[in-house]
């Protein structure tokens, strides 16, 4: 079967797109705003673009009215992230933070999950995630520039934090043993380390994934 893009509504092209563009990483993104208050959202259009300088570039939509969503507020206004990766005990936790919280309110203390002092940048860091990378703002690029759809972040890392427990000799990660979790398609996840994909809502509402969360 031939797809033309120029000929598909959004709605059909993105799951076709989304669910062969396989597996992807996330990027769990906390951010401070213009007041310090901090922002933590998942973003699966993520990846490594170059190695020098250290680059990553994750894409966040915008919400259905055109306006940017608070993590590309809150880079564009403070230039700082922090891109943490997601453990497979983090599942709960990073799902609930993808839930449409308030502008201003804090998915970080709202679901309790605890941080440290960032050693470069404003924004804290994830005190339980395994690997993080702590960035400065490259660029920030609505996408495309006559009706942006997205704001194509790209982001130099400064610094990188890896749990000891995952690296080797020479600083070589342990390929063999580490359970990366990734975002297929649709609601469907899976475990490098593990046979069977699996399945997970988005919460609801913001309400629905405190509750999640709790159990
Ligand atoms: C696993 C996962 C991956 C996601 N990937 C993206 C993404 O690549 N781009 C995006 O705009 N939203 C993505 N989302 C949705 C955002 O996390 C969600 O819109 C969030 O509320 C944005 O938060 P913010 O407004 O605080 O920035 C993803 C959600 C989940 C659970």
């Amino acid at each position: 079967m031939i797809f033309d893009c120029s000929t598909l509504s959004a709605s059909t092209l993105y799951p076709l797109l989304a669910g062969t563009v396989v597996p992807r990483p996330i990027a769990w993104v906390s951010t401070v705003d213009a007041t310090g208050r901090s922002n933590l959202a998942p973003f699966s259009f993520f990846q490594l673009v170059s190695d020098a300088p250290p680059t990553l570039m994750i894409s966040v939509n915008r919400k259905a009215d055109g306006q940017a969503k608070d993590t590309s507020v809150n880079v564009q206004a403070t230039q700082q992230l922090i891109v943490h990766l997601v453990s497979p005990s983090q599942l709960a936790l990073m799902n609930a933070s993808a839930a449409n919280f308030a502008t201003g309110a804090s998915e970080i203390d709202a679901l309790q999950i605890p941080t440290v002092a960032a050693t470069m940048v404003k924004p804290p860091r994830l005190a339980d995630s395994v690997v993080s990378f702590e960035c400065e703002l490259v660029s920030l690029t609505p996408y495309p520039a006559d009706q942006p759809s997205c704001d194509i972040i790209l982001a130099k890392v400064l610094c990188l934090h890896i749990d000891d427990a995952l690296l080797g000799p020479d600083h070589r990660l342990k390929h063999d043993q580490i359970d990366w979790l990734y975002r297929l398609g649709g609601q469907w996840y899976g475990h490098s380390q593990q046979q069977d994909n699996f399945q997970l809502a988005r919460p609801a509402s913001a309400e629905a994934a405190l509750a999640a969360a709790a159990n």
